[in-house]
């Protein structure tokens, strides 16, 4: 036995070494666009003959507000022709102190070349080891200030598109996180973006398994015991009732002298039981919450009959949860809320006007008429700070043909049904 092991290890280093030979020579021989072709050549077979590359800051702040800011930056690189150098995520949340953002490589959470693939021709993610020479960089500053006008930030990009700065490899942005750039894009253009955006597997099968310990409740509990259900629906709401969340949106009622943008735990509990055809089942309701902020264990009880509330603690899953930082739990929620059968957020929430976004999206791609009237239709989404009929949460899709992400970034209460 030991004997053929070793021959096979031999064959096997005699191979290595023919192939090593051959990649030595042809790297050697003097053709240099070998190492441009390997690099650029897209799915379609169209080679880039010249690599230019964008750089952003590091991506900061809620995972939508990262997913924002991530697409901004990539809509940035598109106008200027160039490919976006992949970002920093950041791992933890916090808003100050800007030491204690832990940087996460975009790749430790979407899949890096399914987004080319995806988003071939739109726009492309280069890595640093694509550089040929990290010299060749100039540094773009974003203006600041009350002066510093949409006018002015569109001009400066276009400015850096002359031709004049090909012989930059790189351009660099230095200043503001991209989330708060002024923002030159449609909703269509965005949505295209987040369309190529997919979890790794690590974090997509965390997920089914919280969406699979979701039904594995609801069928439990389901009277009809005769009948075998493979699909149990579930209702996610994201709870927004945290004191941090309390305190802003507070302030933004009275800033926007409005009263539809706070909603407590019982209001959230009313409409949510008020939303017609849902209580004629038991129906699991998982409440998305983020559970370090929440100070108040209360937020399952009060519900109506029929409702079955669960939280991650409630649910097992905690965990699950635990074992990941601050973005990870916030991508596995996001998705536990995406695959939800009926969808209740605050409008006023980047992270409940994403989920919308998308579930929109998945709307128009099954061709559903009448998203706002129909009450059948699949993926229907409420916004539980607005008054909807039968004192329900209103019913919520995004207007794709918007010519900016401002409302879905700073929150609205136009939304759309
Ligand atoms: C982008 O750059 C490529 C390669 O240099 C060029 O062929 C293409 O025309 C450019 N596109 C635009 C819109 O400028
Ligand atoms: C990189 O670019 C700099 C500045 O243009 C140039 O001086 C240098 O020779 C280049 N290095 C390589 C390895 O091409
Ligand atoms: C690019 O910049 C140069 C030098 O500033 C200028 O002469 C030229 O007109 C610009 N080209 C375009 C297309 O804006
Ligand atoms: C939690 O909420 C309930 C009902 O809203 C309230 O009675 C209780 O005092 C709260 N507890 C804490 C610790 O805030
Ligand atoms: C959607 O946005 C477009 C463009 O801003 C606007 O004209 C239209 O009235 C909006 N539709 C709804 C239903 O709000």
């Amino acid at each position: 036995m030991g004997g053929v092991v070793n021959l096979n290890s031999l064959v096997c280093k005699i191979v290595f070494l023919f192939i090593a030979v051959l990649i030595l020579r042809a790297l050697l021989l003097p053709h240099n666009n070998l190492v441009f072709m390997t690099n650029n050549v897209s799915p379609f077979g169209f080679v880039i003959q010249q690599q230019k590359f964008l750089e952003v800051p590091q991506i900061v702040w809620g995972l939508n507000n990262q997913k924002i800011a991530f697409a901004r930056a990539c809509l940035t690189a598109r106008m200027l022709n160039r490919t976006l150098l992949m970002p920093s995520l950041s791992a933890s949340l916090f808003y100050k102190e800007i030491d204690l953002l832990k940087p996460i490589s975009f790749d430790k959470v979407f899949k890096f070349d399914k987004f080319n693939e995806l988003c071939s021709g739109f726009v492309q993610l280069g890595r640093y080891s694509d550089l040929l020479n990290t010299t060749k960089v100039i540094e773009l500053q974003k203006g600041s200030g009350r002066k510093w006008t949409v006018e002015r930030d569109l001009d400066q990009l276009r400015d850096y598109r002359n031709g004049s700065f090909d012989d930059y490899e790189v351009i660099k942005i230095v200043g503001k996180n991209p989330f708060l750039w002024h923002d030159h894009w449609s909703v269509k253009d965005y949505a295209q973006v987040f369309e190529c955006l997919v979890l790794v597997d690590e974090i997509s099968q965390e997920a089914d398994r919280v969406v699979s310990m979701i039904r594995e409740v609801g069928r439990n509990h389901d009277n009809d015991k005769g009948s075998i259900q493979n699909y149990v629906p579930y209702v996610a709401v994201h709870m927004r009732v945290e004191i941090d969340w309390m305190i802003h949106c507070k302030k933004l009622e009275q800033r926007l002298s409005t009263n539809q943008i706070c909603s407590s735990k019982n209001e959230i509990m009313e409409r949510v039981g008020n939303i017609k055809g849902l209580n004629k089942n038991p129906t699991v309701v998982y409440l998305a919450v983020a559970d370090k902020l929440l100070q108040n264990s209360s937020i399952l009880e009060g519900w109506k009959e029929g409702f079955l509330p669960y939280e991650k603690k409630k649910l097992g899953v905690d965990k699950i949860y635990a074992k990941y930082p601050y973005l990870i739990q916030s991508a596995i929620d996001y998705e536990v809320c995406l695959r939800a059968d009926v969808f209740v957020g605050n409008s006023f929430s980047t992270f409940s006007s994403l989920i919308v976004l998308e579930r929109t999206q998945k709307m128009i791609k099954l061709g559903v008429n009448g998203m706002c009237e129909s009450s059948d239709v699949k993926w229907p989404s409420f916004a539980y700070n607005i008054q909807g009929e039968f004192n329900g949460p209103m019913r919520w899709v995004t207007n794709m043909s918007d010519s900016s992400l401002h409302a879905i970034s700073y929150g609205t209460d136009h939304i759309s049904c």
